[in-house]
């Protein structure tokens, strides 16, 4: 069974995860600054705040795995992407794996193609958007020696206004966005965990993947 950490541990991405790792058995430590309002019997839940000097560095300590499920909103806006530099560097340290979630806009639609988010991106999301993906260029262009990382992008229609219903399914593609049969691309919150899972027992994939149903 692993140790996995995951930042964010309380929210609609984190929680799923949470839930799914706690259910195989596996070590979970859950991070948020709020405690949780229905917590998973088994998990560990640490109440910090990642704007805390030594927060960062003490969710890493000790563990195998550390997803990063936290949301570059709030007071997070503008400094997840030191949040995910500071882990990227903490985490082969202590010999763990760094799994960041991000959004749908770092795809491709198309090899070589511009990234979505260099399209039309609502102006709700855009910020959001473009600090995720320069956290994910910083890990492609710069990733610090030794790091085993993994960005997972999520469906287009995804996220806690479209929680959708558990399947059983996924399918899990490279940084050129997949779509479904009719052209769409969604994926319900236990889905997605489903496959973050996977994804950590099974180790198959490196880099950038996009995950939909
Ligand atoms: N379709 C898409 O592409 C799509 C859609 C949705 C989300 N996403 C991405 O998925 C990721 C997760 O988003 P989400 O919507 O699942 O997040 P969320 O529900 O907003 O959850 C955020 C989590 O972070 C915690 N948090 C916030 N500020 C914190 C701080 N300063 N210190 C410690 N913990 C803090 C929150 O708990 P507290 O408030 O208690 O601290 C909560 O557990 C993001 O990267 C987002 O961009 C992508």
């Amino acid at each position: 069974m692993a140790r996995i950490a995951v930042l964010g541990g309380t929210g609609y991405t984190g929680g799923s995860i949470v839930r799914e790792a706690a259910s195989r058995g596996h070590h979970v430590t859950s991070y948020s600054r709020n405690a949780p309002a229905e917590p998973v019997p088994g998990v560990h839940y640490v109440q910090a705040s990642f704007l805390e000097e030594g927060a960062v560095a003490a969710a890493v300590a000790g563990q195998d795995v550390v997803v990063e499920a936290l949301a570059p909103r709030g007071e997070l806006a503008g400094q997840l992407e030191g949040i995910v530099g500071d882990l990227a560097k903490l985490a082969p340290e202590q010999g763990a794996r760094l799994v960041v979630i991000g959004g749908w806009s770092g795809l491709r639609p198309a090899e070589g193609a511009p990234r979505f988010v260099e399209g039309d991106v609502p102006a709700a999301f855009r910020a959001e958007a473009e600090e995720m993906v320069r956290a994910l260029e910083a890990l492609e262009q710069a990733a610090p020696e030794g790091l085993d990382w993994l960005f997972v992008s999520p469906a287009q229609t995804y996220g806690s206004y479209a929680q959708g219903e558990a399947t059983g399914r996924y399918r899990i593609g490279g940084p050129v966005a997949q779509q479904d049969a009719d052209g769409g691309s969604a994926i319900s919150g236990a889905d997605f965990a489903l496959a973050v899972v996977d994804e950590i027992e099974r180790h198959e994939h490196r880099g950038h993947i996009g995950v939909i149903s």
